[in-house]
């Protein structure tokens, strides 16, 4: 079963001061999903925003709202940035020793489930949480910082991923490095959902991200036939 292509583009590299702004106008360029990337300075070694930030954004777009926490502890966290409007809010499984139960909670706050793995986690930590998560976000970097390299490993990963999946309903995300020169080889392995930071926030407004969001698409459109 092929789930739907989603692009996700990350605020991390849009413009803070007029984050509003950069928000609808990437959804306005063609964006199905918003990522937010909520650093800690702990779980990852840099700080970004918070819940208050985010509640901030909602009203400028109606887009899914899909946030990646990088931070440790996230449970006391997860009604905050459930209340601020995120429809996906995705956990690291490095990032606390009770993954199960942290997706018990995102659910009953009625959102849906990820989990986030970092490149060296492996796969098998998902094996019997699969029932319990609505995506997997592969991290193809390491989590903290947007604009780093794609680790080529990660394709093998996304493939294994894929397989894991089969026919549930669960969304496979692939976050960090994401450009259209490798976006066919990560939707041929079985990705539906990129993120890109620097890739689409490199230019400036609703023209450059149409370019951008589409040259994306289109790159991940032909690694998917
Ligand atoms: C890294 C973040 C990513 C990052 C992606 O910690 O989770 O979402 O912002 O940025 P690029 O696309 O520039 O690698
Ligand atoms: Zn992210």
């Amino acid at each position: 079963m092929t789930r739907p292509l989603k692009i996700s583009p990350s605020i991390l590299a849009a413009d803070f001061s007029r984050l509003g702004e950069e928000v609808s106008d990437v959804v306005e360029a063609g964006a199905e999903w918003v990522h937010l990337d909520v650093m800690d300075g702990h779980f990852v070694p840099n700080i970004s925003f918070g819940p208050a930030i985010i509640k901030a954004l909602r009203p400028h777009t109606t887009a899914v709202f899909d946030c990646h926490l990088m931070i440790a502890p996230a449970d006391p966290y997860l009604a905050a940035f459930a209340d601020a409007g995120c429809d996906i809010i995705t956990v690291h499984a490095e990032a606390g020793p009770h993954l199960h139960r942290s997706l018990q909670t995102i659910r009953a706050l009625g959102k849906k489930a990820g989990v986030s793995l970092n490149p060296a986690t492996p796969l098998s930590i998902l094996e019997h949480v699969m029932d319990d998560l609505d995506l997997i976000l592969i991290m193809s970097v390491n989590p903290g910082f947007g604009g780093q390299k794609y680790i080529p490993a990660m394709t093998d990963k996304i493939a294994k991923a894929h397989a894991l999946i089969g026919n549930r309903p669960i969304d496979l995300e692939v976050d960090g490095g994401v450009t259209a020169a490798n976006a066919a080889e990560i939707t041929r392995a079985g990705a539906n959902v990129l993120v890109a930071g620097s890739a689409i926030y490199k230019g400036r407004g609703v023209a450059d991200y149409r370019q951008t969001v589409a040259a994306l698409r289109q790159a991940a459109d032909t690694g998917r036939m």
